[in-house]
């Protein structure tokens, strides 16, 4: 049978030349003129998929979005967010409201026949995806998170922190590790400053590392979340990186914990080189400006060459508020990757999270970035699954 598309534009000349060409490619086709037509149609016709502009006078796209989301009749369908708006913060806008995608005006007919395709089989792929796996399954081999930034100050630490944070509320009681030696902001950001046995562990000879030791080194922050925090003497980023124990740490944390996440901080420094085979998910952090994404590529590039390029995630922080900012597509072509996940600005936020020493997601949990880190952790942790032989598959 063939899927419905409901196309939702102010414009009769953009409805009926969008109309057609979906037609061409076997779609059934129904339009709407206006958001409240939009809603109407939307109950009625169950589509598969609706492509909606955002720019419309009775009712914005935005507004229409959101709407559709909350009604629980509605809130399954594919939504692509159509307009001629083309900055960063749109984008995000529109995910906000709940939109699948995004295009920008004008769009070329097979861009727009491509993304559609890809989200519908996105969509079918989702409905048919097993339920998740019992824990149980998990716990043999945990999985574990690897969070890099592709350049100092963009935000590494604040994912790192919120992915676990996330998944303490989803109650997979994570531990969340340090490998900034002496520069452990972990423990500084959540209040537990004195815990530095991350430092403690590299100090010990590898053969001790057992899972009892590396269990007792775990400490547990108010909110429930587990870390092994690192110090922030400056001394301990002289000592010449223990790698061998780093990397039995990772393999201990990940046989006693169901879910392990990594700060493994900038760059391909050591502990990437050493770790990243390590992880069953890499999360580049980047800020959307050219300098910081062509970093970001070069990494990613060089990732890909050391057969870790399938893991990896692109998450945008935008720290500043600017209208300045790359757009989603630019940054995209940048980076030469999907953008997984895109951070909005909240510096009152970040700052209240660290002056409290809670995590955004716990302090906050209806935030916008609250949202956002939560549904990045969601994918992270939903998208591996261990097979039979102890592998992973995405
Ligand atoms: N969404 C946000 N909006 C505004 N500011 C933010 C946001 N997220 C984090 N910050 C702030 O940005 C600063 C840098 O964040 P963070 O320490 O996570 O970066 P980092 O990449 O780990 O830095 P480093 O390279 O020093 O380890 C912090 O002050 C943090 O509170
Ligand atoms: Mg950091």
């Amino acid at each position: 049978m063939a899927e419905k598309i409901l196309i939702v534009d102010d414009d009769i000349d953009s409805l009926k030349l969008i109309g057609l060409m979906l037609q061409r490619h076997g779609y059934e086709v129904s339009a709407a003129n206006s958001g409240s037509q939009a809603l109407v149609k939307a109950e009625k016709e169950q589509p598969n998929l609706i492509i909606l502009d955002v720019m419309m006078p009775d009712m914005n796209g935005l507004e229409v979005c959101r709407r559709l989301r909350t009604n629980e009749r509605t809130s399954d369908i594919a939504i692509i967010m159509f307009t001629a708006k083309t900055l960063i913060d749109d984008k995000v806008k529109g995910f906000e409201a709940g939109a699948d995608d995004y295009l920008t005006k004008p769009t070329h007919p097979a861009e727009l026949a491509s993304r559609v395709k890809a989200i519908l089989a996105r969509r079918a792929a989702k409905q048919e995806t097993a339920p998740p796996l019992p824990s149980d399954n998990l716990k043999t081999r945990g999985l574990t998170i690897g969070v890099v930034g592709a350049k100092g100050g963009v935000g590494t630490t604040t994912v790192a922190i919120n992915i676990a944070a996330a998944a303490v509320n989803a109650g997979d009681n994570p531990v969340l590790a340090d490998f900034r030696l002496g520069q452990g902001s972990i423990g500084v950001a959540l209040g537990m400053i004195r815990t530095q046995s991350m430092s403690k562990l590299m100090a010990l000879p590898t053969a001790e590392l057992n899972a009892q030791v590396v269990e007792n080194a775990i400490s547990t922050h108010q909110s429930g979340l587990r870390l092994i925090a690192s110090s922030i003497n400056p001394r301990d980023m002289l000592a010449a990186p223990n790698l061998e124990n780093a990397l039995t740490i990772v393999r201990q944390l990940r046989a006693i914990s169901k879910l392990a996440v990594f700060d493994l901080g900038s760059g391909f420094n050591p502990y990437v080189a050493k770790l990243h085979n390590e992880m069953d998910k890499l999360v580049v952090v980047v800020e959307p400006n050219a300098v910081a994404l062509s970093i970001a590529r070069e990494l990613v590039k060089f990732l890909d060459e050391e057969g870790s390029g399938g893991k990896i995630n692109i998450a945008v922080l935008n720290r500043a508020q600017s209208s300045l900012q790359t757009s989603w597509h630019d940054a995209e072509a940048i980076v030469g990757r999907e953008l997984k996940a895109i951070i909005s600005p909240a510096p009152e936020l970040a700052f209240q999270a660290i002056e409290s020493k809670v995590p955004i997601v716990l302090l906050q949990p209806s935030s916008i970035v609250a949202g956002q880190m939560v549904k990045l952790a969601e994918e992270l942790r939903a998208r591996v699954r261990p097979l039979a032989g102890g592998q992973l598959t995405t």
